[in-house]
Order: C-alpha cells, then structure tokens, then sequence
C-alpha cells in the first residue's frame, strides 16, 4: 500500500544514522599536501643536526604526525642519587639537555608544521605531566585532546614508587576533531609493551607508535621527530609503510 511504502522511505536507517551523528570514523577525510623538501633532509634516513634547524626547513602546514620526546633534566634534577655521570645514569647524563625555554621551541616549530588537524605526540614523564605542559603550548594552535601510558613492563627508579610507565600526551592542531581524522579505534590508553634499552636509554616502542602512526595518518604520509634518539619513529613509520623525516644531534 502507498502510505505503508511512504512510511517506509521516511524511516531512517539506525546504522546510516547513527554514522553520520558519531563523533569518530574508520576512515581519514584529511589528506596531507605534496611536500617539496630541501636537498639536505632526506626521508628516511637518521639525520644528525640540531632539531630545531630541521623543524626551521620544513614547510608549514604539511605533516599530519609528530613525535617529540624531549631530553629534559627534569628526573636527573628531581631524583639526584648522587650517581649522575655514573654507573647506569652515565648514558642518560652523557645526551644532550634540553631546557625548558627550548622545549617550548621545539613545540612551536612542530605547530608550524602540522596540518590542521594533525597530531603531536609529546612523550613526558611523570613530573611533566603534574606540572603540567601548558607553558610550552602558549601561543601555539595544539589543544590537549588526550593521554596515554605505556607500561614499560620494567621498573626503574624512584625515592618512593619504582618507575614503570611513562605517558604521551596527544595533541591536535587546530581545527581538534576525531571523526574523519584518527581511524584507528582499538588502541587502549595503557598500552604494555617491552622495549631493548641498548641502543637508546630512552628508547620508546615501537609497535605502539607504529598503531598512532596508523591512527593519524595515511600510507605514505610523512612522520616526523626532530629528536629521534634510536629513531625508534623511523621503525615504526616504515613498518607502516609511512615516510619518516627526522634527525638528532647524535644522529
Ligand atoms: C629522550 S631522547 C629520544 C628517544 C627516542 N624517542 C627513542 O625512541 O629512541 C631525546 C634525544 O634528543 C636529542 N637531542 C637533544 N637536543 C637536541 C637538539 N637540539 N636537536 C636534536 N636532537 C636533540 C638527544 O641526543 C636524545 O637522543
């Protein structure tokens, strides 16, 4: 009959719906520019310069992903064992400082570049993320959209409790939405995973950044970490079949 067929049509469908009122999606709608890159920063390589020059000859507005794991003094100076320099503190001591005024450069050059909309992930320790990082994104177009702990399945050290995670704040250039732009739904907020410390004392996973990586990106997109340790960003964008642009002062 006409008017069951009417009644028919006008119903909505629940899934099509609720698909088009979700506030996330499995698929990106963002896709990152062509980029034009200068000679001297090839892709895919383990650059050895200062990071914030490499940041300075990036295009702006380009790159839908970033790391920054920043070297800071914050845990040598909190937790002086008197063992700086020594024993098992002499690898982490022996890197290069990072200050805070520098950090915040760090953040402002990786806000330059990113695509609206695209993400940094900002790994900090525990007294960073009490403090708080909010000095370092002043003036910058990053919110804070969400947080995440690896469990690094080991212990470290600690007056109190022993260190075993360590956090990465996800951030997002404006304009911040999730539908259309991160498209992978299975990762939790704390993520165990084990990771070699040989070759970097700070050495970060691998397979967990490749799954953000996967996340915010697209096959052949461009990632980058302008402080890349063991380059650990590198593994995980190539596993990904992403590009990897990034350098350390240690190369
Ligand atoms: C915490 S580590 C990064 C570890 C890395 N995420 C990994 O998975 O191996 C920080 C690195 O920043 C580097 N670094 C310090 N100052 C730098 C600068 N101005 N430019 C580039 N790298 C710098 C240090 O040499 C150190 O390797």
């Amino acid at each position: 009959m006409p008017a069951t067929r009417q009644e028919t049509t006008k119903t909505p469908s629940p899934t099509k719906d609720m698909a088009a009122k979700a506030v996330f999606s499995n698929e990106r709608t963002v896709h990152a520019p062509r980029l034009t890159l200068p000679i001297s920063l090839r892709p895919n390589t383990r650059l050895k310069m200062d990071g914030l020059d490499f940041l300075s000859k990036l295009p702006e507005s380009a790159i839908p992903v970033a790391f920054l794991d920043p070297q800071y003094r914050g845990v040598l100076e909190k937790l002086s064992y008197g063992n700086e320099g020594k024993s098992r503190e002499r690898r982490r001591s022996a890197l290069e400082q990072m200050p805070e005024a520098m950090i915040a450069e760090f953040v402002q050059g990786i806000d330059r570049v990113l695509m609206p909309s695209g993400h940094l992930f900002l790994w900090v320790d525990k007294f960073h993320l009490c403090q708080g990082v909010r000095p370092w994104l002043e003036g910058t177009n990053l919110e804070i959209v969400d947080l995440m702990t690896w469990d690094k399945g080991t212990f470290g050290m600690g007056y109190r409790t022993r260190r075993r995670a360590e956090h990465c704040i996800v951030l997002q250039r404006r304009p911040v939405r999730a539908k259309g732009v991160w498209k992978v739904h299975n990762i939790t907020d704390v993520v165990l995973e084990k990771v070699s410390k040989r070759e970097h004392p700070h050495a970060k996973p691998i397979e967990l950044q490749g799954r953000l990586i996967s996340a915010v990106s697209n096959e052949g997109d461009f990632v980058i970490d302008p402080a890349a340790g063991s380059f650990s960003v590198l593994d995980a964008a190539l596993q990904n079949n992403r590009k990897f642009l990034g350098c350390d002062l240690n190369g």
